[in-house]
């Protein structure tokens, strides 16, 4: 038993919440989740009512400005949306200072925390006018950092924003176009992958949302939060899960060797985990995972791909980790990332894309709660305390006697 009265002369009140699973770190009216009940609401509205009714910049607007809009807002917000999509041309340049083999990711981290070397006009958060063409300039161009990454990647030139297209469909055009051929983007495709980023929009305080919030509680600007954000969800247990998942599906390969892998997910000698499974809100199914097996079904369907054994092998495991106890009682259910990695793999996106459109999905999440933290009159510098475990005072022994 540590007596904090005794390791600070300060001590007052004082919690010890590593992970911070009972800490909330500020109050937010953007997004709610019942983690026992699976529910997920966006300024009230269920995630599946919007997932199956609305579109992605409709739910951005809602996002960042607590309603629906009306069909002119709609209007206006999507032509605005769309005006900001081109990158400054001189961003070429740093996209070609990368690796060629550099993960887009990290071509991602870079690019956004630069925007504020390129749109200096709009890093002045003290100015309203600015915040907000700044978090439109990052919902908009963000696509084009994502699939700009994903072409030199794979060596291809850079395919310019087409704005007759929806958000969702000029991603694709921008990733999959290719200066010789004609590409048609399939209307389903492009529903698909609207739904992806939609389901992605925003989940309250997670640990890259956090990431901003903390970021920003220095008065930081908004490109260097987004990039900070960005940075977090690259890691395996946040935004990597869906790419670990489709990597230890294709390990499993063929149902018969689940058992084997739930046998190892079970083992407490044994570090692996079953990737796609469990949450740290979650305790019953992710909402978001049942849209997603939806529409992995309907992708697959169009894209002919029958009998995917992939689909397949994730369907027979999660029926047979849904039949083992081991699962159920310590509530871990398939997560967003367990079907969302089938579909982008489905539809030509290499397992390293999963990430780059995890991160452009999520920061319309990140610019609603950073302006609502701007806008917070109690918005303060984030500063955790620590319990020191360390050394208490002692003298400093010269080299020689040491
Ligand atoms: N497979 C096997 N056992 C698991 C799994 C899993 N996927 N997840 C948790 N457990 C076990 C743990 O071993 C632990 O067991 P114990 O109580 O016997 O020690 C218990 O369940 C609780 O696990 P914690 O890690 O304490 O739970 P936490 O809430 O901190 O973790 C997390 C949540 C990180 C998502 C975890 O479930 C996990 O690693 N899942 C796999 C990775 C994944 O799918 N991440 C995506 C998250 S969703 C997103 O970011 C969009």
């Amino acid at each position: 038993v540590i007596d904090i009265r005794k390791l600070y002369s300060d001590a007052g009140v004082f919690t010890y919440d590593p992970g911070f699973t009972s800490t909330a770190s500020c109050d937010s009216t953007i997004t709610f989740i019942d983690g026992a009940k699976g529910e997920l609401l966006h300024r009230g509205y269920p995630i599946d009512q919007l997932a199956g009714k609305s579109h992605y910049l409709e739910v951005c607007y809602l996002l960042l400005y607590g309603e629906l809009p009306s069909a002119e807002q709609l209007e206006i917000f999507e032509s605005t949306i769309t005006r900001h999509t081109m990158l400054h041309e001189q961003m070429v340049n740093f996209f070609r200072g990368f690796r060629r083999d550099a993960h887009p990711m990290a071509v991602m981290v870079g690019v956004v925390g630069a925007m504020s070397a390129f749109y200096h006009d709009s890093t002045d958060i003290s100015d309203p006018y600015q915040r907000e063409v700044a978090s439109h300039r990052l919902i908009a161009k963000m696509p084009t950092i994502a699939a700009w990454a994903y072409k030199y990647s794979v060596g291809q030139p850079f395919v310019y924003p087409r704005n007759d297209l929806s958000y969702a469909a000029n991603f694709l055009h921008m990733c999959f176009a290719v200066p010789a051929e004609e590409y048609v983007v399939d209307p389903i495709l492009a529903r698909a992958m609207d739904r992806i980023f939609t389901l992605h929009a925003d989940h309250e305080q997670n640990a890259s949302t956090s990431t901003v919030r903390l970021a920003s509680s220095s008065g930081a600007n908004p490109f260097a939060c987004v990039a900070a954000g960005i940075a977090c969800l690259w890691g395996p247990a946040h935004g990597g899960a869906n790419q670990a998942c489709l990597e230890m599906l294709k390990e499993i390969g063929t149902p018969d060797q689940i058992p084997e892998y739930i046998a190892r997910a079970k083992d407490k000698n044994d570090p692996f985990r079953l990737m796609g499974f469990g949450h740290r809100v979650y305790k019953n199914f992710d909402p978001r995972a049942t849209v997603m097996k939806q529409s992995a079904d309907e992708v697959l369907d169009l894209l002919g791909v029958e009998n995917n054994p992939i689909l397949a092998t994730a369907k027979e495991l999660e029926k047979q980790a849904l039949a083992d106890p081991y699962f159920t009682e310590k509530k871990l259910f398939p997560n967003v990332d367990f079907y969302s990695g089938i579909i982008l793999e489905a539809m030509g996106f290499p397992t390293s894309m999963f990430t780059p459109i995890f991160a452009l999905s999520r920061t319309v999440g990140w610019v609603s709660q950073w302006k609502e933290m701007l806008n917070d009159p109690q918005n303060k510098i984030g500063r955790p305390r620590q319990l020191y475990l360390g050394n208490t005072q002692r003298d400093y022994v010269d080299i020689e006697n040491r």
